[in-house]
Order: C-alpha cells, then structure tokens, then sequence
C-alpha cells in the first residue's frame, strides 16, 4: 500500500471482489470497485453517507466549502454555485481559456525553434489555474499563479502524508506536518484573501458576485474563503491531470494522434476553436474521455458511513471508511471490452459502452457528483484542439510516465517533454 497503492488496490479487488475489507494500521477501510455498489453508496443511499478519508486534514483550506460540506450546510451552496457552471457561461469559459491556452502555446512554440524541452506537468497546472481564474476569479490570480501552485502543492504532500500515517502528527511542535500544514494554509488564505478583494472590486460574473447575490448578501471572510479555495483546488488539479495524460497517451499511440490532428485539420484549418467548434471534435472529445477512464484523475472517493448499511450483501458497520474506485471501475473486464487498452472509438456515439450505471465515473455520481464536468471537458477538448494542431510531444528522458496516485491521478511529479512542431 505505501510503495504502489493502485497495485496493491488492484490486486485486492482482482483477488477479493467487488468489495473488499482491508486494514492499514489505525484503520478498517472497506474498497468498492463493483458498479451497482458505487451507485448505492453516491447515490441510492447518498443520504446515509458523509465524505470520507482525507476530509478533516482537506478542511484545513477548504473550510466547510462545497467540496467537504456535509448535510444541510451543502444543498444551498450548490445551488448558488450552480448559476456559474450553467450552459450560458460556456462561451465565457471559451473567453478566458484562449488567453491561457495562446500562453502556453507561444512557450511551446519558443521550445520547439530553439530544440527546448518543456516541463508538462508545471504547463498544465498552469493553463488550468489561469483558465480557472478568468471563468470564475475574474483574473485574481493573474499574477500569483507560479506561487500558488507551488503553495498547493505543499498543501497536498502535507495533506496526503497526514491521511496516510497512521499517527496524526503534534500541531503544537515547530517543524511538525500540522504546523507547516498551518504555514502553508496561512500563505494560500492570504492570496485567497486577495482575489476576492478583487472580484469584489471589478464585478462581473465570478465567485464572490454569485455567492453574494445567489446565497448571502454579507457571507462571512471564512466562507467565500472556503468556496475560493474549493473551486481553485478541486477546479484546476482535476483539469491539469486530465490533460497531462492526453499528451501522455498521444504520443503513446501515434496513429490516434494523426486521427485527432485529421479532425482538427477537417473542422479547425488552423483556427482557434469556438464553443461551436468544441461541440463538433467527437474524436478529441472520445480521446478525452478515453483518458479520463483509463487515469481518472480522482482515483478514489471516499465516504463514511454514517448508519449501518447492507452493499452488495456485505454489512457494513456503522462509522466504516469506504473508498470507492472510478480507477478499478474503469477497468472492469466485464464492463468494458479489452479495459487496459487505450481505444477512444469506445466513446463515439455509435460505439457507446458499457450500459451499466457507475460504470464510468470520472465526475463521480449522484447528488455531490462534479459541479464542472461540462466545464472541464469543454475546457479539456479546447486546449488539446488548439494546442495540438501545432505540436506533438515527446518525452525527453527514457523513464515511462507512471501513474503518481497523489490527491490527482498524474503521470509523474515532474515530466520534460520535447516539442515539435507539427
Ligand atoms: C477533469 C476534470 C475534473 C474531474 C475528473 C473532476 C472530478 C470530480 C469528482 C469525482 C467529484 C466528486 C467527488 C466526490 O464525490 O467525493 C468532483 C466534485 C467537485 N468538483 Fe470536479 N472534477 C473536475 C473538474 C472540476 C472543475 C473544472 C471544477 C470547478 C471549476 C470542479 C469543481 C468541483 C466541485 C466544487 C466539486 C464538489 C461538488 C459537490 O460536492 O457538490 N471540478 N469533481
């Protein structure tokens, strides 16, 4: 579990079942990787479950945003965040990603006439978060991106070393996780604190307009800090993941990546893409998906369970840990046809696989399912169109990208890649 945790998951599952009890010291954790108990647990019986491991240390920065609130405290947040995320606001996504995606591409572009590499996974964490920013921050964050990426990278080592440990580590000793837990915290609330002082200040569309007009006139510091923190967090790291693997996966396949550049040769010339565009790219969109099944970026989620409950026959003890697996799901045998290939004809309309529910769950489901799964597909399928009508990647190095399961799934802390133009 320490050295290769979606190995020693995997085997569980292929050894036990679909629903396999397990210990780690400190702690009895019960892993759901059948599609029908996943549908209960997200959904059916949501009710009787509140989020699992991981949520005390999360609530540290997020607060009791919309990501880690619980009970009556979440209904109203979502449908006041909501108003952001509707199909209307789409365009304004286009908007502010071809700014972020035109940035990232000028870089490549420096790259690929001076024999450069790049580093991938620092370029998409960085055109997610300015994407991010300009559909819901305003802008806010402009200038702060490097650093606050850096700050929430702190964040998350801090966060998954104190999940994982078995002793909770002393909040009062310098030095100690909690205390640079505190730290770190201490730096993200103090740039939180300034973009909202300036969403405040330009208006428009973005966070601190909504939660202000759709939940409270006068919401306290505490809580449009926990929502900013939300959707920075859960909005860009997701992304970033998700695109990683695509530039992953098509140099992987050569032949898939002449079938995207084909279509956007055909739909594109050239042209940045338009929302109207990003509706009509079926086989990007399919490439998308293909890899947000194969390395959803949340590779587990986790609940508590907060009666007793029966799933899938097997009783479950009141207070029990459940991590349920869209990664173990998405690789079903008898799901999905030949699972561990890489085959995003899967996903073309006429091709739709499998028919199950929860059988691919990326976004997860049920009530707290993904607030921006329409806005990170469209997000993701734009900056794959745009980026790769002009450049392919190649890894520099000869070490294979592997599967860094983190808080998101990334293929590596770190991967240089060269660019060519196309
Ligand atoms: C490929 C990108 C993304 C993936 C794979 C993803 C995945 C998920 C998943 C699996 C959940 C459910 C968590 C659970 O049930 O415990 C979730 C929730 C959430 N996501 Fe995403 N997400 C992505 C992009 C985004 C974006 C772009 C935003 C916002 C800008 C966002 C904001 C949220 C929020 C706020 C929640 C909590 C919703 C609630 O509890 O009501 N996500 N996401």
């Amino acid at each position: 579990m320490k050295t290769s945790r979606l190995a020693f998951l995997s085997q569980m599952a292929h050894d036990f079942g679909g629903v396999v009890r397990f210990t780690v010291p400190g702690r009895t954790i019960y892993l759901v990787s059948e599609p029908l108990a996943a549908r209960h647990i997200l959904a059916t019986n949501a009710g009787n479950y509140s989020k699992g491991l991981g949520q005390r240390e999360a609530t540290s920065l997020l607060g009791t945003g919309l990501l880690t609130a619980d009970g009556a405290a979440w209904p109203p947040q979502r449908r006041a965040l909501e108003t952001l995320f509707n199909p209307a606001r789409m365009a304004d996504l286009i908007r502010g990603a071809i700014p972020a995606v035109e940035q990232l591409s000028s870089t490549w572009a420096a790259c690929a006439s001076e024999g450069k590499t790049t580093e991938l996974i620092r370029d998409v964490k960085e055109v997610a978060l300015r994407i991010i920013d300009n559909f819901l921050l305003a802008g806010g964050l402009a200038s702060r991106i490097s650093v606050t990426i850096s700050k929430l990278r702190q964040f998350e080592h801090l966060v998954t070393a104190e999940v994982l440990s078995p002793w909770p580590s002393a909040p009062y000793v310098p030095f100690s996780r909690s205390a640079r837990l505190r730290n770190v915290v201490a730096d993200l609330h103090r740039i939180i604190d300034e973009v909202i002082e300036h969403c405040g200040a330009v208006g428009g569309d973005n966070v601190v307009t909504s939660l202000r007009r759709e939940w409270s006139p006068t919401p306290d510091d505490d809580a449009l800090r926990s929502q900013v923190a939300t959707l920075i967090l859960a909005g860009y790291e997701t992304t970033a993941a998700a695109l990683a693997w695509v530039w992953v996966l098509l140099d992987r396949h050569p032949k898939t990546a002449l079938k995207v550049r084909r279509e956007l040769q055909v739909e594109l010339g050239g042209r940045v893409p338009t929302l109207t565009d990003v509706g009509r790219l079926a086989y990007t969109r399919a490439v998308v998906l293909e890899a947000l099944r194969l390395f959803p970026p949340v590779w587990v989620l986790p609940r508590t369970a907060i009666h007793a409950d029966t799933v899938s026959g097997f009783p479950i003890p009141q207070g029990t840990e459940v991590l349920i697996s869209p990664y173990l799901i998405h690789r079903r045998p008898d799901l999905w046809s030949d699972p561990e290939a890489f085959w995003p004809e899967r996903f073309l309309a006429d091709r739709l696989q499998p028919r199950t529910p929860c059988a691919f769950l990326p976004f997860g489901a049920g009530p707290r399912s993904c607030i921006g799964s329409q806005t990170a597909v469209i997000e993701v399928v734009f900056a794959v169109a745009a980026l790769a009508q002009r450049f392919r990647l190649t890894p520099a190095g000869r070490a294979r990208p592997r599967p860094q399961p983190h808080l998101s799934l990334f293929p590596g802390t770190t991967l240089t890649m060269r660019v060519h133009a196309v």
